[in-house]
């Protein structure tokens, strides 16, 4: 079998469809390669003294790992000098990091989620990185905070990493789903699924369960149709599957279809969802879209939703198209 990089990949795209600038070509191919470091880290574990605690809290009030930290740190690193970037901005980071004045500086702006699945660190489980790619606003000259305030549909590319059993990258710039997987031996992304799309079908959902109780009416409806099973309104029976990495999770509705839900619920009355909008939901919604299936946040699509600010939060149900409907049409009734 031929194999094809990322890198032929790209320039392929570029070329023939047309699909890709040059400069969001190579952009990708930094991001590409800080994931594989931040691969590399994670594979050593404990033997890279990267596993626990890093005895500090990010904006949102969580606990840092010194994986979050130190992938946060890989990811700046490998973008800040190649010129295709006006500024970047993080879940680790409070405020927006523009590019330092001593590299030039380029046209797009980048988000990311450097370690998606932080509970799992210390327990070898899957976890992974998210990133979004938006183009930065015309005329501007100082990047801000307002610059990134970008409805998700304005998206030039998003993608994750999965750090798991094998390390891959699922890409989308706009033309459909590609995942690559990264040859250790060789050092580089090779194209392994084209064209992904979310099976249609799904007897799969995942949520976390132990918060059933603070639910809203919606989400109690539409899992209580699921548990019935066989002999309920949904007639067949359903499994749940919840890794706690948002990574994972979709990687697995991406191959075999499924739903994801993190809802808001009545805990924290003023808090919509616990994911964040712009360098979680967004890059994860426009993946699942190009991949055939839909992203709500109950109400109306995710990448419709003007941000109101950096580290905005978001009720998150996506995957296979008709589950998302169903679910969608609960809370719209
Ligand atoms: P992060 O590690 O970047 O903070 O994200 C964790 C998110 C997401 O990946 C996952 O789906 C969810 O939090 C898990 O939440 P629970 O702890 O409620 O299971
Ligand atoms: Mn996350
Ligand atoms: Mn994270």
């Amino acid at each position: 079998m031929k194999r094809i990089s990322l890198t032929q990949y790209l320039v392929e795209e570029q070329r023939m469809n047309n699909s890709i600038p040059a400069e969001l070509r190579l952009l990708i191919e930094v991001v590409a390669r800080a994931c594989k470091t931040i691969s590399h880290a994670v594979s050593k574990g404990a033997l890279g003294e990267v596993l626990g605690s890093a005895g500090s809290e990010n904006v949102q009030g969580e606990v840092q790992k010194k994986l979050d930290v130190l992938s946060n740190e890989m990811l700046l690193e490998a973008n800040e000098w190649g010129g295709h970037l006006a500024a970047m901005a993080s879940e680790e980071m409070e405020t927006i990091h523009p590019i330092p004045h001593r590299y030039p500086k380029g046209e797009y702006l980048l988000l990311f989620d450097p370690l998606d699945g932080s509970s799992n660190i210390d327990v070898n489980v899957s976890i992974g990185t998210i990133f979004s790619v938006l183009k930065a606003p015309e005329g501007m000259s100082t990047p801000s905070e307002q610059d990134f305030l970008q409805c998700g549909t304005k998206q030039v590319a998003a993608g994750y990493a999965v750090y798991g059993p094998q390390t891959v990258l699922v890409l989308t710039t706009g033309n459909g789903v590609n995942c690559f997987t990264l040859d250790r031996e060789m050092g580089s992304w090779v194209l392994t699924q084209r064209d992904m799309k979310i099976p249609a079908e799904t007897k799969e959902y995942a949520i976390n369960a132990s918060n059933a109780r603070h639910w809203y009416p919606p989400v109690k409806r539409y899992v209580d149709e699921l548990l019935a099973g066989k002999t309920g309104p949904r007639g067949k029976d359903f499994n749940t599957r919840w890794i706690a990495s948002m990574v994972a999770d979709v990687h697995r509705i991406l191959n075999r279809g499924g739903i994801f839900m993190y809802p808001a619920d009545a805990r924290e009355p003023d808090k919509p969802g616990k994911l964040r909008l712009m360098y979680e939901a967004n890059p994860m919604a426009f993946i699942v879209e190009q991949a055939g299936g839909a992203a709500t946040n109950g109400k109306q699509r995710i990448l419709d939703i003007q941000p109101q600010k950096l580290h905005e939060r978001v009720a998150v149900f996506l995957g296979s198209r008709s589950e998302v409907e169903r679910v969608t049409s609960y809370h719209n009734a």
